[in-house]
């Protein structure tokens, strides 16, 4: 309530990347005041033993994480923690540092409840991430989003992701290789069959000669036809990774309540939000069915409501994941659906 009457309107006022800085520079301050982080705490986390979630050989406190994006280097697992989360994705990160595209590159679309981005990973670098990991001083499960530098032709690609799985494994629980950003020009070609098969046996190869491997799952557009999906589950069937995170943003901009010049001045990016909702929904439930839930499910897209998130864990995701909505729900949109997960008896599947 306080969130959409006070500090929504308050951040609404600023640019949307100006916004992200002052909430979590605020999180961090009251996060390093004495008690702050147990005041948190007790206003956002919701702990029930019925929200347990054993998956990848991972135990989840609840079955609500950040999705990739948010904290792309790691700079708030804490704060993340404090809000409630079972489990935080960071990144996408690259081997090298890169600024992402030039600003203004995020945009609110509020009459449908929606972000565009185009932010082109920006982020401070894998072994900057590493580091970072390296000190945390929390147990909470750390998925590792990885991806490619800007400047590396498709044909290098794997070469980037080998490098960010190397770096970053003694600190990560599991890993996302992501190929469905929109915004590396190039990048979602990575998801078709000869060069997917390629990287992901590359990764895997890696992984199995590790003392104990990783789960390493894969982040998938949106907008991929039912052909495709096919194809991806058969690659991830052949490669043996452990799962699938459907999905991220769309391309696509059908049936939006903001008007053509609105969106047309905003230009290219993914779109996020409440529009994305029942596609993403549709495909884990597609993934799901047709593979006869041959592997775990991460749902996200446009959860903005228990509800949401429900329709999700019901088309067969086992996991869920959270950008747009804390937007414009606020953070106490994870304990909503956590509270909401034991009142209808939810029972996690366990893989
Ligand atoms: C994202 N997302 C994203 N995904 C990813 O795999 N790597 C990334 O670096 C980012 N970056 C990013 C930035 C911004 C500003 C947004 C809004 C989103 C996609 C995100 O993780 C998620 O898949 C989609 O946003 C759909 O979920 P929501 O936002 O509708 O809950």
């Amino acid at each position: 309530m306080m969130y959409k009457l006070i500090i929504k309107p308050f951040l609404f006022q600023f640019d949307p990347e100006k916004a992200h800085k002052i909430t979590v520079g605020i999180l961090k301050f009251i996060c390093n005041i004495p008690l702050g982080s147990q005041v948190l705490k007790a206003i956002f986390n919701y702990h029930h033993p019925a929200l347990h979630t054993n998956i990848f050989g991972l135990q989840f406190p609840n079955p609500v994480g950040l999705a990739a994006g948010f904290d792309k280097d790691g700079h708030y697992i804490s704060e993340m923690e404090c809000l409630g989360y079972g489990f935080i994705e960071v990144g996408t990160v690259t081997p090298l540092a890169q600024t992402g595209n030039p600003k203004p590159r995020l945009f609110r679309l509020p009459k449908d409840h929606a972000l565009i981005n185009r932010m082109g990973f920006n982020n401070l670098g894998a072994e900057a991430l590493a580091l970072r990991l390296k000190s945390k001083k929390t147990n909470l499960i750390i998925g590792g989003n990885i991806g490619k530098n800007k400047d590396t032709p498709n044909d290098n690609a794997a070469d980037d992701y080998l490098k960010c799985f190397n770096t970053l494994f003694p600190y990560v629980d599991y890993f996302v290789v992501n190929v469905s950003s929109p915004n590396t020009p190039g990048l979602r070609a990575l998801q078709d069959k000869e060069p997917l098969t390629n990287l992901l046996n590359l990764l895997q190869g890696l992984n199995k000669a590790k003392a104990s491997s990783k789960p390493i799952l894969l982040k998938i557009a949106p907008d991929l036809t039912n052909e495709q999906l096919d194809e991806i589950i058969e690659i991830i069937k052949l490669t043996e990774i452990s799962g699938v995170i459907a999905t991220n943003t769309t391309i696509t901009r059908s049936g939006l309540n903001t008007n053509e010049e609105e969106l047309s001045e905003i230009g290219n990016g993914g779109l996020s939000g409440s529009p994305l909702t029942n596609r993403s929904t549709e495909v884990i439930s597609y993934i799901y069915q047709k593979s006869k839930a041959a592997f775990p499910i991460i749902g996200v897209g446009g959860i903005q409501s228990a509800n949401d998130a429900i329709d999700k864990l019901k088309a067969g995701a086992s996991l869920v994941q959270i950008y747009t909505g804390m937007i414009y729900e606020g953070p106490a949109l994870i304990k909503t659906i956590n509270k909401k997960l034991v009142e209808i008896g939810y029972n996690s599947k366990i893989n």
